[in-house]
């Protein structure tokens, strides 16, 4: 069922209480990638730009309950102002006085940002019950995220859910702050819906060829969705060094790379489902050990033990770059190598140029967020690309095909 989006809804003079993923990397006070924060302007000003006052909260890292200035949502604040070119205010907590007094404050088209949600147990306080021997949470912990729901919808007429990154987290301020305010009053923001297009509806009834990319470490990482894709795509190709447990299962020796040999059966059985589906590498670049610069070398086949493979070769490019120039709809999830340490980026990089020549010839082109998302913006070609996701962990578990509670409560359009 579609969701109901903020622009369809009337927010003049309404508090719009938004929750925003803007969970973003910082070094010190400066954010290194902003695409998360400029990808919620359109909802921001949606409200805005009507007279509606937007109350934004977030969280940022993980500080577990505890208040830790370096992760204060403050420079965020300061960056949202630049982007907007208006004054964004800053409350110092997300509920109680600060927050309600800055609430209040607000006059038409006015903005404020709460300071970090997880400053306060309570907002992951779910994750932690569910560990309990009944995994709910107890009495004690129920009260706690009550009062934690309550604080927080204490500042809303209307509740917009605009973090996709943190959909997957049925957290106070994903979950019970709507399910408190009710039907009528939880609402879904653009970026959400944008999401949801490209990675449910996109991939639901694809252009074809559709093509995957998967890379990444781990097989065990990425089995829902090679399970959940092996259906509806037409190819999958692997990279990075999960593909080494798959050669592994077929007799292929890794070497020393990395390889899960308690995955093998899995692998195989997984080649097996796929009926010839899955494409793997033909070639790694490989080296003793993982340094910048050092001495590589190509090898197709077996590897040597003295050798590990931290990318794939140009053979396999060249195989992989046919694919996707023939694909219409094309899913990268994960890089190819370790496209942090150079030489080992060339496999990535080159799909990435790839995926931008084939948005280019009208291909849709879908980037599942995470690290496959980090070397884009790496490569330049942020503005390439038909979608690239907001989500690390959540568009992985959205294309393992499970559905979101946090946005399953929101309300129908
Ligand atoms: C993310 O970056 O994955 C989201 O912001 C959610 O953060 P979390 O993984 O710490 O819950
Ligand atoms: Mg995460």
């Amino acid at each position: 069922m579609a969701k109901k989006g903020i622009n369809e809804t009337a927010v003049e003079n309404r508090r719009v209480l938004m929750r925003v993923d803007f969970n973003v990397p910082l070094v010190g006070k400066r954010i290194t990638d902003d695409r998360r924060i400029v990808l919620s302007l359109e909802s921001v000003r949606s409200v805005i730009d009507r007279g509606g006052k937007l109350i934004l909260m977030s969280h940022l890292g993980r500080p577990k309950g505890q208040v830790r200035p370096e992760l204060s949502l403050r420079p965020v604040s300061e960056h949202l102002s630049r982007l907007l070119e208006r004054p964004v205010a800053f409350a110092e907590d997300c509920v109680g006085v600060a927050a309600e007094r800055a609430a209040e404050a607000l006059g038409h088209g006015n903005v404020v940002l709460l300071e970090n949600l997880r400053f306060h147990a309570a907002e992951t306080l779910i994750d932690k019950a569910k560990k309990n021997p009944d995994h709910k949470p107890t009495a004690e912990q129920q009260a706690e995220i009550d009062r934690f729901a309550e604080g927080l919808s204490r500042h809303a007429d209307l509740y917009c859910n605009n973090a996709f990154g943190t959909c997957h987290r049925k957290h106070v301020s994903m979950y019970d702050v709507p399910k408190r305010l009710g039907p009528g009053r939880r609402v879904c923001g653009l970026l959400v819906l944008k999401e949801l297009r490209f990675l449910g509806d996109a991939l639901r009834d694809p252009a074809r060829p559709f093509a995957a990319i998967l890379g990444g470490a781990k097989v065990s990482d990425k089995i829902g969705v090679i399970a959940h894709l092996l259906p509806k795509v037409d190819t999958i190709l692997i990279g990075g060094a999960m593909a080494y447990t798959f050669l592994a299962a077929k007799g292929t020796a890794p070497g020393g790379s990395l390889c899960e040999r308690d995955r093998l059966d899995l692998a195989a059985d997984l080649l097996k489902k796929a009926e010839g589906k899955i494409r793997l590498p033909a070639d790694s670049v490989c080296a003793q050990t993982l340094a910048p610069g050092v001495a590589t070398r190509v090898v197709s086949g077996d590897i040597d033990d003295g050798l590990k493979g931290f990318d794939v070769g140009p053979q396999t490019v060249q195989a992989f770059e046919q694919v996707i120039a023939d694909a219409a709809t094309i899913l990268w999830n994960g890089p190819m190598g370790v496209f942090e340490t150079p030489p080992f980026d060339a496999g990535t990089l080159a799909v990435a140029r790839a995926l931008a020549e084939a948005t280019r010839r009208g291909a849709t082109t879908i980037i599942g967020g995470g690290d496959s998302a980090a070397a884009v913006h790496a490569a330049g070609l942020d503005q390439a690309m038909t979608h690239i996701s907001t989500g690390g962990g959540a568009s992985l578990e959205f294309l393992e095909g499970k559905a979101f509670d946090t946005i399953d409560i929101l309300d129908d359009a």
